[in-house]
This record gives C-alpha cells, structure tokens and sequence, in this order.
C-alpha cells in the first residue's frame, strides 16, 4: 500500500479495521472510481496514488473538509463533493464504486450524530447498503463493479448484483468482509 499520512478530525470518521481493510486489499482494477462515504479520505487517497481519477462524496460537511486537507496533504488531486449518497453525481457514470458504509444497527451510546451518521446503517444495520447497492447500479458503467465492506453483524439482504468475499478478518466481536458485486 502506498505510504499516506492521514490527519484525524474531530466529528470525523477515525480510519480503523474497517477502512485498512479496504484500503490495503482492493484488488487492481482499470478505470475511474467514485467513492461514497470518505471520511478522512483514507480509500480515495490511497486510489488516488494509485493513478485512478477520483470522486469523493460525504453528507458529513467536517469529512468533506477532512478529505481535502488531507488530499492535499497527500499531494493528489481528488474531486471532492458534499450531498446525500448519489445525489452530487446525477447523470454521470463511474467504472468503479467504492463505499466503507455505516453498516451497525443503532446503539444506545452515540450521542455524536456525526459517529452515529459514519457508523449506523439502519435498523438492521444493512438499510444504507440496500438503498446505496440499488441506486449503485445508475452510476456504474455496463461492464463496472462496486468493492464495499459488509459486517456480520449485518441483517442479511438479496440485491441485484452476483457477489464474491474478495477477503474476510474475523474479530471476537464480528466479521468484516471486503465484498465485490458485479
Ligand atoms: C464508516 S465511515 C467510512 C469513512 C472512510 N471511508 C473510511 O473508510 O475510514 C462512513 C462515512 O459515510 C458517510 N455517510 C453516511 N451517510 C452518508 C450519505 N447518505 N451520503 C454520503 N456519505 C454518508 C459518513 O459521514 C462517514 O464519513
């Protein structure tokens, strides 16, 4: 993985096994990337190094303010936008789609909305990842695919794409998987 140095915001994200995990196992792949849910800018940075043109969206205004400075930080130029999921990017189309979402269920202990924002996905935790899989398909290229990160703790769920374990880490408390549909 190439070298980044990531600066931690207040109210944003902090890049933890969820984010290594994509970051250091997205496989090769051809193309221009959008990804949905930056936080620091971590995976877009790390693309961004790798030579793909990068588009960059987070709802969470301090994320967007995070991904740029640490773009530029990083010396890579990342097209950056602040909007709900897709909205930022109508009518365009990406080769690829990248997301770490916020996949737990509610807890009790997030008084951060912010937190709560970058780390709960719905009442079954899978709720974002249906809604972002199902529009994904508007924004991908015929021949393009998505790489995301889905959790154990999860309520499992059926969308319209075939889908592969490109890596798992098991923790004693979940299991995180990098997953690629297509
Ligand atoms: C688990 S964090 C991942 C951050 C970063 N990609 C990483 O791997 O460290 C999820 C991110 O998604 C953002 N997010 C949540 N809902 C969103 C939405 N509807 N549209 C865009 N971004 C959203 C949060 O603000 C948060 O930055």
């Amino acid at each position: 993985m190439e070298e980044i140095v990531i600066t931690n915001f207040e109210g944003v994200y902090e890049p933890a096994e969820d984010s290594w995990l994509i970051s250091k196992h997205i496989p090769k792949f051809e193309g221009n990337v959008l990804e949905i849910g930056s936080g620091t800018g971590i995976l877009s940075i790390h693309l961004a190094k790798r030579g793909h043109q990068v588009t960059a969206i987070d709802l969470n205004p301090k994320a967007v303010e995070a991904t740029k400075f640490n773009a530029k930080n990083n010396k890579v130029n990342i097209e950056i936008l602040e909007g709900n999921m897709f909205n930022p990017v109508k009518n365009r189309k990406f080769d690829v789609i990248v997301c770490n979402p916020p996949y737990l269920p509610p807890a009790d202990d997030y008084d951060d909305p912010e937190l709560a924002l970058a780390v709960e996905g719905g009442p079954g935790g899978s709720e974002f990842t249906i809604k972002f899989l199902t529009q994904a398909k508007n924004y991908v290229n015929p021949s393009g695919s998505i790489y995301m990160i889905l959790s154990s703790r999860m309520k499992d769920f059926k969308v319209d794409w075939e889908r592969n374990i490109i890596k798992q880490e098991k923790y004693f408390f979940e299991r995180l998987n990098l997953v690629h549909f297509f």
